[in-house]
């Protein structure tokens, strides 16, 4: 019988790995989980709570304080997409816009933020079988992940995804502004002391320069199909 594996897919924001992650989770009967939309949430609860914002930054010890108040699970709608909890409410839309996205980077430099979301990401992996995509998964989250992959794309493509991502969830936002916020969470997320974004030595590279997902998921699945036979 096939083993059960985890795979890891990582990459710059807007890189489409997403989409190859639900996509290859929907074929293989796995938990998908979006380690980004957790950054995201706590984002949103301490800005809620008045402790991250444009004008002040980020109070991380505040911050941190007020972590086990925050639960966050995912639940699947109708049409099979998997959307975001947080403390029971549904929060899919909201953690997606501008605000939010122009603040998660720095939330995601503290040491108390990463390991409380590793931990949790840990616990859901435990039974394996499951597809979890973000910057850390094969690095830090699951090095022993049996199938990693790390996604890249060029700026300029990833800005015009996420824009039209954006305006079909009904958020607004110029290609400048979304293309400056790309550029600037690259820079963060790829030079923060703990666990910035770099491809594990043992990730396949894949270059998503408007690939078809069809083609995409041809390639995920003949490299799934090895790696579960071990
Ligand atoms: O994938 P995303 O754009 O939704 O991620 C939002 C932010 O969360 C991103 O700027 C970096 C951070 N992040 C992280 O540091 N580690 C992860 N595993 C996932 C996301």
């Amino acid at each position: 019988m096939d083993k059960k594996i985890i795979v890891a897919i990582d990459g710059f924001s807007s890189s489409g790995k997403s989409t190859m992650a639900k996509a290859l989770a929907r074929h293989t009967g796995y938990i998908y989980v979006d380690s980004g939309a957790m950054y995201r949430a706590v984002t949103l609860y301490g800005m809620r709570k008045g402790v991250v914002s444009k004008e002040n930054g980020v109070d991380a010890e505040a911050l941190c304080a007020l972590l086990p108040e925050i639960d966050i699970t995912f639940v699947k709608d109708a049409a099979g997409n998997q959307r975001t909890i947080m403390n029971g409410e549904d929060v899919e839309h909201e953690i997606r816009d501008l605000e939010v996205s122009e603040l998660v980077s720095p939330v995601a430099e503290i040491h108390g933020v990463r390991q409380y979301l590793v931990e949790m990401q840990q616990g859901y992996g435990k039974e394996r079988g499951i597809v979890m995509d973000g910057r850390d998964i094969g690095t830090t989250v699951f090095p022993d992940a049996e199938m990693k992959v790390f996604v890249e794309a060029s700026a300029e493509i990833r800005a015009h995804r996420r824009l039209k991502e954006m305006l079909e969830e009904g958020n607004h936002a110029t290609y400048e502004e979304v293309l400056h916020n790309i550029m600037e969470r690259d820079r963060i997320d790829s030079t923060r002391k703990e666990s910035p974004l770099r491809k594990a030595e043992d990730a396949i590279t894949f270059y998503n320069n408007e690939v078809p997902i069809e083609e995409q998921m041809m390639v995920l699945i003949k490299i799934f199909n090895e790696r579960v036979k071990g």
